[in-house]
């Protein structure tokens, strides 16, 4: 028995590795869009290998001979990629379509073909290459790409099939239909008014971006400056950054700017 549970252990190894890759490669992605100012159409990765015992029971469920289950199971590596918006997952696959590194072997939709359950998704299993120690190997990883109300929507179902193990009462089957509809109206909702809270993030990332800006000005003429002239523009500062329009905030760094260029100080990032 130990003697399988370390082949197990082994076998496992190049899933570790796809999920550890994949999570760098798609938050890398975040970061790339945010480093350019662009919108990410993906909020935020999550990744898991499933565990040994969820292996087992999944095989067994599935009549799989254990000896199998790593080739036929295709959710032992699975990533979950979650997005503000429904209009954010084609965006999403179309950006897996076209890369190199992983190959589309089947996609479900359960968007737009809802689950009796009402879970809603789009699945992807794409072909991915690791290599490891013990060889070259191409392995399925399952990518779930959804919304982030339809995570929490499955989150929460999820945890309440676990709990009935399958007998799930039929007054929360209703509730959970019921909700899942209530995420479908959400997510609707939200794209009505995306632009807007797309705007409004980008405004919220240029404020942060000015702030950052004055605050490393006020900081290196802190270190050079007569310290009550500094008092009098930090008060000036917070009383623009509250009462303040986006325009005065950024005439007020443009002057600082010059103040800081004059006197010759470098602004502390
Ligand atoms: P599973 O045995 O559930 O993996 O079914 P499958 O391999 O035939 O594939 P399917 O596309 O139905 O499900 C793949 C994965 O999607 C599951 O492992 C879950 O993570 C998720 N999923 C599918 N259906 C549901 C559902 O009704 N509720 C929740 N919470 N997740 C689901
Ligand atoms: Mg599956």
């Amino acid at each position: 028995m130990q003697l399988e549970i370390q082949l197990w252990k082994e076998q496992l190894v190049p899933y570790q590795l796809a999920v550890k890759e994949l999570v760098v490669k798609f938050e890398d992605m975040i970061s790339q869009y945010k480093q350019a100012g662009l919108y990410s159409p993906i909020e935020q990765v999550e990744g898991r290998v499933k565990t040994l015992s969820s292996i087992l029971e999944k095989a067994r469920k599935k009549g799989i001979p254990i000896e199998e289950a790593t080739e036929r199971l295709e959710d032992i590596a699975g990533i979950r990629l979650i997005c503000q918006f429904v209009e954010d997952i084609p965006e999403v696959v179309r950006e897996i379509k076209g890369r190199t590194d992983m190959e589309v072997d089947s996609e479900i939709d359960y968007i737009s073909h809802t689950k009796p359950s009402g879970y809603r998704s789009y699945h992807l299993v794409v072909r991915y290459t690791v290599q490891t120690i013990y060889g070259v190997q191409t392995i399925p990883v399952e990518i779930q790409i959804r919304t982030l109300a339809m995570n929490f929507w499955a989150v929460i179902e999820h945890s309440l099939q676990y709990k009935y193990k399958g007998n799930m009462p039929e007054h929360i089957k209703k509730r959970l239909i019921a909700s899942a509809q209530a995420t479908v109206d959400l997510d609707y909702e939200m794209s009505q008014i995306r632009e807007e809270v797309r705007a409004a993030q980008q405004m919220f990332k240029e404020k942060a971006n000015l702030v950052a800006d004055i605050l490393g000005n006020l900081q290196a003429l802190y270190r050079s400056e007569n310290k009550d002239a500094i008092a009098n523009i930090q008060s000036e500062f917070y009383y623009l950054y509250e009462h303040g329009t986006m325009d005065e905030l950024e005439a007020f760094c443009r002057q600082l700017d010059v103040v800081a260029a004059r006197r010759n100080v470098q602004k502390i990032q």
